[in-house]
């Protein structure tokens, strides 16, 4: 029987990480892990809680007492914190934001990265983050680091924005795209940064589909070596 891989898929935001890795833990029949999911609810819940954003104590405290989950539902996976469903919740503007001060909070990524290996620790699964191969699962069976020109990141990111109704400006789209690059790779603990045995895959001009098809041929081939004795 093929071995229970690790799979760790990391980048910036826009790169379409989410649906990549949610489409090629399907095709696995792999459990999905969206750690950035986690620090949303995170950061909806110190919302809710008055908790400010530079309070490093009790956002610890939250992150590391509130039950994060993750339930399929057909295609889709619901995301439920303490009991409720924040699938759609932690997707508003000023939960991204908000999402992105917390998660500069050691302590925080403490809770979470605890929370993301017991949830990851039986293997078959694709987790999806920033930090996944650097420090969450450093000796992952695979790494992908998934990038794209930023213009073309600004411009997913406007297109999902307009599909939902919101009305954005392109140009203030593609700064906010800057600026959380320049947040998520500037910060102390644990900066977006690529994992040295990472295969990097530019999806500026490739499909969804392009995209799942590489990692995919990628993953079997590194299981067959694991079957034949291989370990890179
Ligand atoms: O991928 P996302 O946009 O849903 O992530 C929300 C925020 O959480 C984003 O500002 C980056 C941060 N994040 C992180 O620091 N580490 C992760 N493993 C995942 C997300």
């Amino acid at each position: 029987m093929s071995r229970q891989l690790t799979i760790a898929i990391d980048g910036p935001s826009g790169a379409g990480k989410s649906t990549v890795a949610r489409s090629l833990a399907a095709r696995l029949g792999y459990i999905y892990i969206d750690t950035g999911a986690m620090y949303r609810a995170v950061a909806l819940k110190a919302r809710e809680r008055a908790i400010a954003p530079g309070d490093e104590d009790r956002l610890a405290r939250l992150a590391s007492e509130i039950s994060i989950s993750f339930v399929s539902k057909g295609e889709e996976i619901r995301v439920f914190c303490e009991g409720e469903d924040v699938t759609e919740a932690i997707r508003l503007p000023e939960i991204s934001r908000l999402a992105s001060e917390i998660s500069k909070e050691r302590g925080v990524r403490e809770a979470l990265v605890q929370k993301q290996r017991e949830m990851g620790s039986k293997g078959r699964v694709v987790l999806e983050g920033r930090d996944i191969g650097t420090v969450v699962f450093p000796n992952a069976d695979v790494k992908f680091y998934l990038d794209a020109d930023i213009e073309e990141r600004g411009r997913r990111r406007f297109n999902e924005l307009v599909q939902k109704g919101v009305q954005v400006d392109f140009e203030e789209t593609l700064q906010e795209v800057k600026q959380r690059d320049r947040e998520d790779m500037a910060r102390v603990h644990s900066p977006l940064r690529k994992a040295e045995d990472a295969v990097v895959i530019d999806s500026t001009s490739l499909s969804v589909e392009e995209v799942v098809e590489e990692m995919a041929r990628i993953v079997e081939e590194r299981m067959k070596g694991f079957d034949l004795g291989v370990t890179n």
